[in-house]
């Protein structure tokens, strides 16, 4: 499975690259307003940080819109991926997008068929939303599942591409489930590091080997 990052935060891209762990990043426009840059120096850092897509969302809401900024977001770097919204304006130009060899991820799907419609438009990724089905008390999972199901049972090529993943839990089940891949906060990618028993045990163990009689070491050795 992939990792992507889910961030306009240039500082945390680097620092995942050097774990040598990550695949990718995604941004939104909620993400790239935080950061106080401008939309173009966000997208020209992160592609320069990371050797993975990096999906650059539109803002227009009709086709004609979505083209132009799909046109000037790819001509900025040559691993930019076009971020659409699951309307039907949008899946109009990932087809158009798809036919001129554009990568696509369709964001914003929260239903299985909405997903069948963006593969059948030629998506490279599609984005189901886990965890803002759970707020509203869907199972986000289940989504996942279905989807799998559905590209499996058509060899459709689209990668499932989880996003709003809260916590290490998305991350086993939708891992489980064979998507293709996640995209996480920074907080969640370093918890799935983390376990309490890994960091008792390991101080057990340096503390334990301070009563080790330690060998000396020859002198003048080279
Ligand atoms: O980038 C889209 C998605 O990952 C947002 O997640 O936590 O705002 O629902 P969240």
């Amino acid at each position: 499975m992939k990792f992507f990052l889910d961030t306009a935060d240039v500082e945390e891209v680097r620092e995942a690259v050097a774990w040598g762990l990550l695949d990718g990043v995604t941004t939104n426009p909620s993400l790239v307003a935080k950061t106080g840059k401008t939309f173009r120096e966000v997208l020209c850092d992160i592609a320069e940080a990371v050797p993975g897509p990096v999906s650059a969302e539109v803002t227009a809401t009709d086709m004609a819109g979505m083209l132009d900024q799909a046109h000037e977001y790819a001509d900025l770097a040559s691993n930019i991926v076009i971020k659409i919204p699951l309307i039907v304006e949008g899946l109009k130009t990932v087809k158009k997008l798809s036919e001129e060899g554009i990568k696509t991820n369709v964001t914003l799907c929260f239903s299985s068929t909405q997903a069948l419609l963006a593969a059948k438009a030629g998506a490279t990724y599609v984005s189901p939303f886990v965890g803002r089905l759970d707020d509203i008390g869907h199972e986000g999972i289940e989504l996942i599942r279905e989807i799998r199901t559905i590209f499996d049972n058509y060899d459709f090529g689209t990668q499932i591409l989880v996003a709003s993943a809260r916590g290490p839990i998305h991350v086993r089940d939708v891992a489980i489930i064979g998507a293709d891949v996640v995209t996480l906060p920074f907080k969640v990618f370093e918890m799935l590091a983390k376990h309490p028993l890994t960091d008792s045990g390991l101080e057990k163990f340096l503390d334990d080997w301070k009563k080790v009689p330690q060998d000396k070491k020859p002198e003048g050795g080279a």
